[in-house]
């Protein structure tokens, strides 16, 4: 019998990669906020809103998964910090919901948290630094770790780098999709020196995640690429690698931006626990992007012509 795996934030650009990619030992049940098309025969596609505790109560019961990644989330730094109660209702809220419910089924949980929830003066982070947020966003993502680890007991808590790659589904959160659109249009793209990250590709990402909701390992694990630069610097090498003059790409500080959310400078992550416990190896910058790309390049030879 297939395992039964509950995806949330379906739709999204990390959740739509993730269950593309799920072999077929999985039976995939897609969760989407608004109505996701449903293109795929083989999984099972359910709708609502999580913050309804009844509805998420009733699909998790109804569905009985084996395991759940939990991707959905309010996502965006600066709508978090204008709309708190929303965000810490679906980003701690739901997720300690979610992992209840995953203790009391048994239940795998896989948690998608983020590099953020660290204040970016040192970089470099391991999995056992305490967390230093310094934006909203980054308060619910801590509390809803904090949920994880108090609720269940068979848990992952992923921490996600700046996610790289093309939307399965949408645009999404996808950084990649909105600027190649733009760069293809002769428009600037900026991007902030000051912010250092350690980027990883959506399809090295979605097979980490399915790989933690097959094996044994819980506990704290950051899922993140191998090239650690500024995201200015990412931009001029996206940009070479698609084709476009780097003067297309500027350089900001993000921090200097009016009416923004504080960005944390460098959370770098280091990789070497997920090099340890995972057979998906981590990737540099151009060898994730290069999967990227390639992907894409299969998936539009696969589309019928007209
Ligand atoms: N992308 C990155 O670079 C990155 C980096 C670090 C961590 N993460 C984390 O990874 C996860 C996925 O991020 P993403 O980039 O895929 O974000 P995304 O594209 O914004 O997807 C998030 C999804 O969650 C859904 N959602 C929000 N509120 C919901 C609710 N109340 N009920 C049901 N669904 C709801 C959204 O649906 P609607 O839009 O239809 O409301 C959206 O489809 C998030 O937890 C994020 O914090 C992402």
């Amino acid at each position: 019998m297939k395992k039964r795996l509950l995806i949330t934030g379906y739709g999204g650009f990390v959740a739509g990669s993730v269950a593309w990619q799920a072999d077929s030992s999985w039976e995939v049940h897609a969760l989407s906020h608004t109505r996701a098309s449903e293109q795929r025969d083989d999984f099972r596609y359910w709708q609502g809103d999580l913050c309804n505790t009844a509805l998420l109560h009733k699909t998790f019961w109804e569905i009985r998964p084996s395991a759940v990644i939990h991707a959905a989330a309010r996502a965006d730094i600066d709508y978090c910090q204008s709309h708190q109660e929303e965000a810490a209702r679906i980003n701690t809220g739901v997720t300690q919901e979610l992992a209840q419910l995953c203790n009391d089924s048994g239940a795998k949980l896989i948690f998608c948290s983020t590099d953020s929830l660290f204040d970016g003066q040192a970089g470099r982070y391991r999995e056992n630094t305490e967390p230093s947020p310094i934006n909203f966003y980054a308060e619910t993502k801590v509390h809803a770790e904090q949920a994880v680890q108090q609720y269940a007991a068979n848990a992952v808590t992923a921490r996600l780098s700046l996610v790289l790659g093309l939307p399965v589904l949408g645009t999404g959160n996808s950084f990649l999709a909105k600027m190649s659109t733009a760069l293809k249009s002769g428009k600037n793209v900026c991007f902030p020196e000051n912010e250092i990250r350690t980027p990883i590709d959506v399809i090295t990402l979605g097979q980490a995640l399915l790989e933690l909701a097959a094996n044994d390992f819980t506990g704290i694990i950051h899922l993140a690429g191998s090239t650690r630069l500024n995201r200015y610097d990412m931009g001029c090498r996206i940009a070479e690698r698609l084709g476009y003059s780097t003067d297309l790409i500027t350089g900001t500080n993000s921090n200097v931006m009016q009416g923004r959310a504080p960005r944390p400078n460098d959370v770098s992550l280091n990789n070497e626990k997920a090099g340890a416990i995972l057979d998906t190896p981590m990737k540099t910058l151009r060898e994730g992007l290069d999967q990227v790309l390639k992907a894409k390049e299969k998936q539009d030879n696969e589309q019928p012509r007209n």
